[in-house]
Formats: structure tokens, sequence, C-alpha cells
């Protein structure tokens, strides 16, 4: 098939609002090339059902005489997702048709129904519910934990057990409850669990596969304070290396996105390690200094 045939069909299916589908950060690239090859050659001789080897074909080939940038195609992220390439069958049938929509340009909708459906890493193979996130989409306040657990799965919302019960305490201390003000979110969507069916911390891969959704929740949601719960938070926001530890990430302010980020400890591990409440507490003094500093 023809590039600029895939790319008419992707731009007619798109115009037609089927979708939306999830696709990776270079997607704004690849529809840029796929833009300008359309307005070059606008002629559109006939539309078939698009298929995953519509979607494959319009990200891997150059499209027209536009090549997709070498500096997006050797991007980490973009070779893992062509690991998993649409071809494969980590796509559903039903998302076999594709709309080019970016997660950085969704709605709350949009991004809502994508991470519902998103089957981006391995897992959405073993998850009961996703877990979008839960509170104000106006909120000051932004809590990022790091993935589902047990009871999370099966409600699909986060932070529902004791870990949860201990989080709502810390954000009384802040004068806050869950959903007014407040949004709690995590780094990852669907539950990490190992082979005894144990929760897990998220994998590098399986992190870099989600960031671009809560990325879009940071952006939607604009907070003045985000506070990372636990380092896989801490270090999936900031960037920073895996191996760092804990205390160079606490006891300062950090930027994501242009917006404050206080890190604590996990309310998990803060169950299991009771004295180190009063360091949580100490960073959450932080956090509200801080949020009364971007409030004034
Ligand atoms: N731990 C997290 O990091 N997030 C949850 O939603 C629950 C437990």
């Amino acid at each position: 098939m023809q590039s600029n045939q895939a790319a008419t069909r992707i731009k007619m299916l798109t115009e037609m609002g089927i979708g939306p589908v999830w696709l990776p950060r270079y997607a704004d690239a690849i529809q840029e090339a796929i833009e300008v090859s359309v307005t070059a050659d606008p002629s559109i001789d006939h539309i078939e059902t698009a298929t995953q080897s519509v979607i494959a074909e319009a990200i891997v080939a150059p499209v027209g005489n536009m090549q997709v940038p070498e500096a997006v195609l050797s991007d980490e992220t973009a070779s893992a997702w062509f690991d998993q390439s649409p071809v494969s069958d980590v796509l559903p049938v039903s998302s076999r048709v594709v709309a080019l929509r970016s997660v950085s340009d969704m709605s709350w909708d949009e991004l809502e129904a994508s991470v519902a459906s998103c089957r981006a890493c391995g897992l959405c193979e073993g998850r009961q519910k996703t877990v979008f996130g839960v509170g104000a989409r106006t909120a000051n306040w932004l809590f990022v934990g790091e993935g589902p657990g047990y009871n999370e799965n099966i409600q699909g919302e986060p932070f529902v057990g004791a870990a949860g019960q201990l989080l709502d305490n810390m954000l009384l201390s802040l004068g806050v409850r869950r959903g007014e003000r407040t949004y709690i979110a995590n780094v990852v969507k669907c539950r990490p669990s190992n082979q005894e069916g144990k929760d897990r911390p998220p994998s590098a891969d399986e992190i870099a596969s989600c960031l671009p959704y809560l990325e879009r929740q940071i952006a939607l949601i604009q907070p003045q304070v985000i506070v990372a719960l636990g380092k896989t938070a801490a270090i999936a926001l900031t960037g920073f290396d895996p191996e760092t530890p804990v205390t160079q990430l606490r006891n300062k302010v950090h930027r994501v996105a242009g917006i404050p980020m206080v890190a604590t400890y996990h309310p998990a591990y803060l169950l299991r390690k009771p004295l180190e409440k009063s360091k949580a507490w100490q960073d959450l003094c932080l956090a509200q200094r801080t949020f009364d500093g971007t409030s004034v």
C-alpha cells in the first residue's frame, strides 16, 4: 500500500471521529508528516477499513517524501514500542481503527477512555480494572502513588486499603480531604503483580509506557503542588536515576513541568515503619509551605 494512501485513510478516519487510540509520544511528529503529505496530495481515491497494517505502515514507513525524523525513531521509548508494534497482538481487534491523537493533546474524557482500553504494556493482561485516578479535575494538590495494588485493581480507585486510610489522614493534616481540592493518581494505571500474584513495583518499561497519562493529568489539572508518595513516584516524575537515595529526593522542592513537587514516603512504607512518620510530617510541612508560597 502506498504510504500516502495510508496517510489519507488515517486522516479520513480521524475526521470521522473514529478512535481515539493511544499512540506514543512521537505521534505528533508522525501526524505532522502525514498532514504535510495529505496536503500535498489531497486526492482520496478509495477508503477501506483501516487495519493494524495501516497503523504500522503509517508509523514505520516514511510518508510521501517526508521521513519520520531520525531523533524520533531512535528514541528508546519508540523502539520499546515498536517491539510491541501494532501488528502484534497487543492491540485488540477493537483498536484496529486509528485516530491520530496523541496523549498530550487529549481531553479528560479522551484520556480516561484511552486508559480504560490501554494495552501499551503487559500489565493490561492481568488487570481487573484500570485505576485512572480520583479527585477534583481542578485540584490544588496532586498526590502521586506508585500503582494500584490488589484492592485498587478490584475497585478501580487509588489507595483504598490501609495505606489509603493513612493517606487520607495525611491529606487532613494539610487541611484537605480526598476529592476536595485534591487529586490522587498513580504512576501506572494497572496493577503490577508477580508470579505468585503479589503486588510488586512497576518495571522501568511499564513506567515508561504509562507515564504520558500521568503527564497529561498533570497538564490538565495544573495543581499548585505535587506530592510524590514514595521513591517510584519521585523518580518517575523527576527522571532521576532509579538508584538515587530517598534522602536526595526529600527535603527539597523539585519542579515537574514547572510545578513544585515534594517527595515523601509511601503510606504503605509508613505503615511498616511507623517511626518514619515524623519525617513524612516534615515533608508535608515543606509541601504546605510550598503551597502557601505558590498561593500568595
Ligand atoms: N499504592 C499505590 O501506590 N497506589 C495505590 O493506588 C495503592 C497503593
